[in-house]
């Protein structure tokens, strides 16, 4: 037996995605940037899918920057706001993937001043604290906060955050990375400068994504060597990657409503089975109100037991996620949970995260190994 609940670390590839991209393997191999036949054949297919990736954001193509994966994307937007558009102050939150944390930790070592925006117990920020940190300095701002967070599925109020930045003339940044290909999505409306975006999310390959840039900003690229990308980003175009990308962008699209509508169920349908079977002894993660509905991150009684719980699972051949898989063998815990939590060490987060492939019965066999697994009311 084997059930997957951890889309939200990775997702299982689309067999169309796989086509797309063996069809263009067979097919074409010239280098985007050569000027013969062969290039300018690859250079097509490249726009092609940047001007329809595009189109599904309400972007210009020019504002679709194709990169490596969303750590890179995030990586760029910090690195070069703070050395090409001479950002001197970050504001952030404790709770960002680390591909934001731990780059605004690096980088922030001695020049630049950071601030952290307050976070309820349901990681929903603080917009009025927001809104003092922006009113309270002159310095030139990037205001970094995700789309939906991805340990506890925590929605940001985008248009709010963008609304604040505008009015405060502060550049914003948000990880989109969980909310590309589930949710409809117009950065311009959302007043976004900055997006990042990773294919193997959404079904598509991993090693992949885009950073979206906002016409507005010039930067240069982190990555020095040839003019590809506009002068963007140097080194030749991973172009399978990018096929898979954009297939997976146009499938995730085509099917968004009624994916989202069984995903949905799905997650409601596990939620309401685990307060069927624990009732008050566990505790739900993240906003009740505005939450990515992939994910549903849920506490246990932390003691002997129940530290071990995604390895008894992963046992049973059922994978789950302790918080985020980018985590894993990280022995403090999730900083997540310490961010949004003053008893944080009383729990046991465990992540479930869904696609449109998960099923009712793997739900049903997943709650038969909780009920045997946990034990609760057990003191640490
Ligand atoms: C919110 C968020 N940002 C960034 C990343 C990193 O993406 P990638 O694996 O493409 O570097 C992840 C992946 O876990 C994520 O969930």
């Amino acid at each position: 037996m084997s059930i997957y609940l951890d889309s939200a670390a990775t997702t299982q590839l689309d067999p169309e995605v796989i086509k797309a991209m063996t069809d263009f393997m067979n097919d074409s191999f010239g280098n985007p940037s050569a000027t013969h036949s062969f290039g300018r054949k690859a250079k097509n297919k490249v726009e092609t899918c940047r001007r329809e990736i595009a189109a599904h954001f309400g972007a210009q193509p020019s504002e679709i920057i194709f990169t490596s994966c969303g750590t890179e994307s995030d990586n760029m937007t910090i690195r070069c706001a703070i050395d090409d558009l001479g950002v001197t102050r970050i504001i952030s939150s404790e709770i960002e993937h680390k591909a934001v944390l731990s780059t605004v930790k690096v980088l922030c070592a001695d020049k630049i001043q950071v601030d952290y925006v307050k976070v309820n117990e349901f990681g929903e920020v603080d917009l009025a604290h927001l809104e003092e940190l922006l009113a309270g300095s002159d310095k030139k701002t990037l205001v970094t906060l995700m789309h939906a967070n991805n340990e506890i599925g925590t929605i940001l109020p985008m248009k709010k955050v963008g609304d604040l930045c505008k009015t405060y003339k502060a550049y914003f940044h948000s990880d989109t990375v969980q909310t590309v290909g589930h949710f409809p999505l117009n950065f311009e409306e959302m007043g976004v400068h900055f997006t990042a975006c990773s294919a193997h999310k959404i079904h598509g390959p991993q090693g992949v994504g885009f950073l979206y840039l906002n016409k507005k900003i010039g930067l240069n690229s982190m990555l020095i060597g040839g003019g590809q990308e506009r002068g963007l980003r140097a080194g030749t175009e991973n172009m399978i990657g990018i096929t898979g990308l954009h297939k997976s962008i146009e499938l995730a699209y085509k099917t968004l409503d009624e994916d989202r509508a069984y995903i949905t169920e799905i997650r409601e349908y596990m939620k309401g089975k685990l307060i069927a079977q624990f009732g008050d002894q566990i505790r739900f993660n993240g906003s009740t109100t505005d939450y990515l509905y992939t994910v549903l991150s849920v506490s246990f009684p932390n003691n002997e037991n129940n530290a071990l719980l995604t390895f008894k699972l992963d046992m049973k051949g059922i994978a789950v996620s302790g918080g985020s898989a980018c985590n894993s063998g990280a022995s403090q815990g999730s900083h997540v949970i310490r961010g949004i939590y003053e008893n944080a060490s009383d729990y046991v987060p465990l992540r479930f995260s869904f696609s449109k492939h998960t099923s009712k019965q793997e739900i049903d066999t997943v709650m038969e190994a909780l009920t045997e697994l946990v034990e609760l009311n057990v003191p640490a």
